[in-house]
């Protein structure tokens, strides 16, 4: 795949290898936001049908993204805190340990950590040492017992885009009679995710980042497990029937099929739909596998030479190509290396110890050069 910046309205000026903060906005992702936004200045065009025909559309593309034809399993969520706090209210297991990695983002600890039922288990990473991952997957493995109510990690971690073995952990798991539940937020539309491979009990993606959506819309799959829950709002629109709205006060108790009783409330938002459609379709377009392959090796030479500099990194194996940690010894310090990224205008986040790099297919040569230019520069 060659670059794809044309599609984007980035700068020249500033180098964005940040896409774990928040993705640009794709023009056609802009102008699909626009066209929904203005279509309310003639509300009379917008039918009842309407409200939802295009929210399926986005259910089905979520599906092809993650390899479910099950558009009933694929509900629209405002975020990530949200669709967790639908699974801890809804877990088959009542009590027990959640196992996660340490570290992990808030989204997907608070809500299990407000619960006096369930006992955090947090595996720290290893520290020191080559191939982090593979020591660290087999902590979280080892932490899995017949006290775990579920597993509840990333299938990336957040911050150094450390991979997570879900094939073992899914296996683990049944064996133990745990569910699990992963926060696909930093590698669902950038990393392939197979649902049909994985069998997650529920995966639940903001869809800022990868998925190249806007902010406040993200999406969930919710297997077998959630269908007969308690959803944690009571929306309308989640009852069968609802789309006849001559009846709406025939109230009804019946949800819809599969998971949809978990959808927010106003799901079929008219500007936020259309935008995660537009993007979604791009992301089918390149694939996530063809963007993993475009970030290789967009930064492999890059990252060579940083090792070479004394900066540490992951081995290629054990994460993901879109978002990495570089690590950093006392050959530099994080004030040093801030001022060096500020004046050659690279915008990456730093996350506890480390600069998280995470670029996709709008970066080129020129971004990655600029930044090896600032971290060569940062060191004393
Ligand atoms: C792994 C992960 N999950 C979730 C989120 C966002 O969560 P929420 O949608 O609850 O704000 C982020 C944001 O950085 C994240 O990195």
């Amino acid at each position: 795949m060659k670059c794809q910046r044309d599609k984007f309205s980035l700068q020249r000026k500033i180098s964005y290898l940040n896409g774990a903060y928040m993705s640009p906005l794709l023009k056609k992702v802009e102008k699909a936001g626009i066209k929904g936004l203005i279509q309310k200045r003639k509300p009379f065009h917008i039918s009842p049908a309407a409200f939802f025909k295009e929210t399926e559309v986005l259910r089905n593309l979520f599906g092809q993204l993650i390899n479910s034809s099950e558009s009933a399993r694929h509900v629209i969520i405002p975020s990530v805190s949200y669709g967790i706090e639908n699974v801890v209210q809804n877990l088959e297991k009542k009590k027990g340990n959640i196992v996660m990695a340490a570290g992990q983002f808030p989204s997907n600890v608070y809500p299990w950590s407000s619960r006096a039922n369930y006992q955090l288990k947090f595996v720290a990473a290893p520290t020191g040492g080559k191939n982090l991952g593979v020591s660290w997957n087999e902590r979280i493995l080892a932490a899995i017992d017949d006290q775990t109510a579920a597993v509840s990690i990333g299938q990336v971690h957040w911050v150094n885009g450390i991979k997570f073995d879900l094939t073992a952990i899914r296996q683990k798991t049944r064996a133990v009679g745990a569910a699990l539940i992963i926060d696909g937020t930093q590698s669902v539309g950038a990393l392939p995710f197979d649902v049909q491979a994985v069998q997650p009990d529920a995966l639940v993606v903001a869809g800022y980042k990868w998925l190249m959506g806007p902010y406040s819309i993200g999406m969930a799959y919710y297997g077998e497990m959630f269908d007969q829950g308690t959803p944690i709002e009571n929306n309308w629109m989640n009852r069968q029937g609802s789309d006849q709205f001559s009846g709406l006060t025939h109230y009804e108790e019946q949800f819809l099929p599969g998971a949809l009783r978990y959808e927010v409330g106003e799901h079929s938002n008219f500007i936020l739909v259309p935008m995660l459609i537009a993007a979604i379709k791009q992301l089918l377009k390149w694939t996530p596998l063809g963007i993993q392959q475009y970030c290789e090796t967009l930064c492999h030479d890059t990252i060579e030479t940083l090792r070479s500099e004394g900066y540490t990194i992951e081995a290629t194996e054990g994460r993901a190509s879109h978002l990495f940690g570089i690590y950093f010894n006392e050959n530099t310090t994080m004030e040093r290396i801030e001022q060096a990224l500020s004046k050659h205008r690279v915008n990456i986040s730093v996350r506890e110890k480390a600069l998280r790099i995470s670029p996709n297919v709008y970066n080129d040569q020129k971004d990655v050069q600029r930044l090896l230019s600032a971290l060569k520069e940062a060191i004393i």
